[in-house]
């Protein structure tokens, strides 16, 4: 179809760098894989939530030295309030608990499917706007939480015909670190900072992550002990570094215990190199990886104890996972399991001749009410052939 416009100039047709277009094929794939997020949701009893976009740039704005941070989308708006297109759903969420209250019953089990933007370097899976699925239990502290997540992770996997062969999540516990400062004697504001710092070990050179941890006074001993930690392949070496008081080891070993009953303890992995790169998150921590190692993470998450008392509000226990809609798709493809989106209709009226337009407009219309998908050719001149 052509149509003689103005004399403009050819404008550029690319949506902007690291954003999608979703043409109609896409947007069948997208459509797929999001009923999947919402059918494993439903059947875990979660709810759906949402929140705008655009949120207070303040609700994001920590102070850990989060990549998360720097890759902000921010802006002044016109009435001059610090805004921020939302990088992540968590602390969204985490102000409306806040502002509905003790009005609301606990446990919240919520969930959410949203839009979030960050300005990343580019590489295969990452992007600047991406769609995130994210399921949220608020109000309950023990690890039977992080499992019904990790269950619905899995559940998820498997009605897109991936197995354990092809994925598995590592499990690890922020306690662990916690512990280890608390045996240097090291400053509890300094908590986050360290696991900001240690989520870079695979990204960095050893001595970069010994001299960023030296810059915000981790002395060198305590250093050495927590690459140590990390390090750790079994319960055991664990408790025999920290001992059990912190209950990282309890907790971890409840959590594999759990994950026996739900029948998924194949996909999971006791990792103590995972601790994540959020500064929010306080106890157990996960991220699903492919295990052909060719993909970044394909989700990840944890549990978040006190991040309702960094925005004024009381400590409330709470863990979830966001799950991207993009490393899925490559590892899919990858795998040869994305199945194919045809457009489907089931009936196509076409009226004969001109004559009979608008008798076959009237059984389109009837044979939608019977909830039949009708391609009613509208076009004129369209031959019987077609
Ligand atoms: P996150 O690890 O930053 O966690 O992101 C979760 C998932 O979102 C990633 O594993 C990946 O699938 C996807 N993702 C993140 N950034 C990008 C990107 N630039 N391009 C494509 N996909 C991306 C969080 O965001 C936490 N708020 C998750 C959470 C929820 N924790 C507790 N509740």
């Amino acid at each position: 179809m052509s149509t003689k416009g103005s004399m403009g100039s050819q404008i550029v047709t690319d949506p902007p760098k690291g954003t999608r277009d979703f043409p109609p094929e896409d947007m069948r794939m997208r459509t797929w894989l999001f009923n999947n997020f919402r059918e494993v949701s439903r059947l875990f009893s979660f709810e759906e939530v949402d929140f705008p976009m655009v949120e207070s740039e303040e609700l994001y704005t920590r102070k850990a030295g989060e990549e998360i941070v720097g890759q902000l989308y921010n802006f002044e708006d016109k009435g001059g309030r610090k805004v921020a297109l939302r990088p992540e759903l968590t602390p969204s969420l985490a102000r409306l608990v806040l502002q509905k209250g003790k009005a609301q019953v606990f446990p919240l089990k919520w969930f959410a499917i949203g839009q979030c933007w960050r300005y990343e370097n580019m590489t295969r899976g990452r992007r600047r706007e991406h769609y995130q699925w994210n399921m949220d239990i608020i109000g309950v502290p023990g690890v039977e939480a992080e499992a019904e997540l990790l269950a619905a992770i899995v559940m998820f996997f498997e009605r897109l015909g991936i197995t354990s062969k092809d994925v598995g999540i590592k499990v690890s516990n922020r306690k662990v670190l916690q512990a280890v400062l608390e045996k240097y004697e090291i400053q509890a504001d300094n908590f986050a900072p360290v696991c900001v710092i240690v989520d870079k070990l695979d990204k960095l050179p050893r001595d970069v992550i010994e001299s960023e941890l030296a810059k915000i006074n981790v002395p060198s001993e305590a250093i050495d002990g927590i690459l140590k930690a990390l390090t750790l392949q079994s319960f055991d070496d664990l408790e025999a570094l920290i001992g059990a008081e912190s209950g990282a080891v309890g907790e971890l070993k409840q959590l594999f215990a759990l994950a026996e009953g739900y029948g998924i303890q194949d996909w999971l992995q006791f990792d103590a190199s995972v601790v994540r790169g959020l500064a929010y998150y306080t106890g157990t921590v996960f991220e699903g990886f492919d295990k052909d190692r060719k993909l970044r993470a394909i989700c990840g998450g944890g549990r978040y104890d006190r991040l309702l008392s960094t925005y004024g509000g009381l400590d409330t226990p709470a863990c979830g996972f966001g799950f991207g809609d993009a490393v899925i798709v490559e590892l899919l493809k990858e795998k040869k399991l994305l199945p194919k989106f045809p457009h489907v209709v089931d009936d196509v009226v076409m009226a004969l001749e001109d004559s009979l337009k608008i008798k076959a407009a009237g059984v389109a219309a009837q044979l939608r009410k019977s909830g039949r998908v009708v391609e009613l050719v509208i076009e004129k001149g369209k031959k019987m052939r077609w």
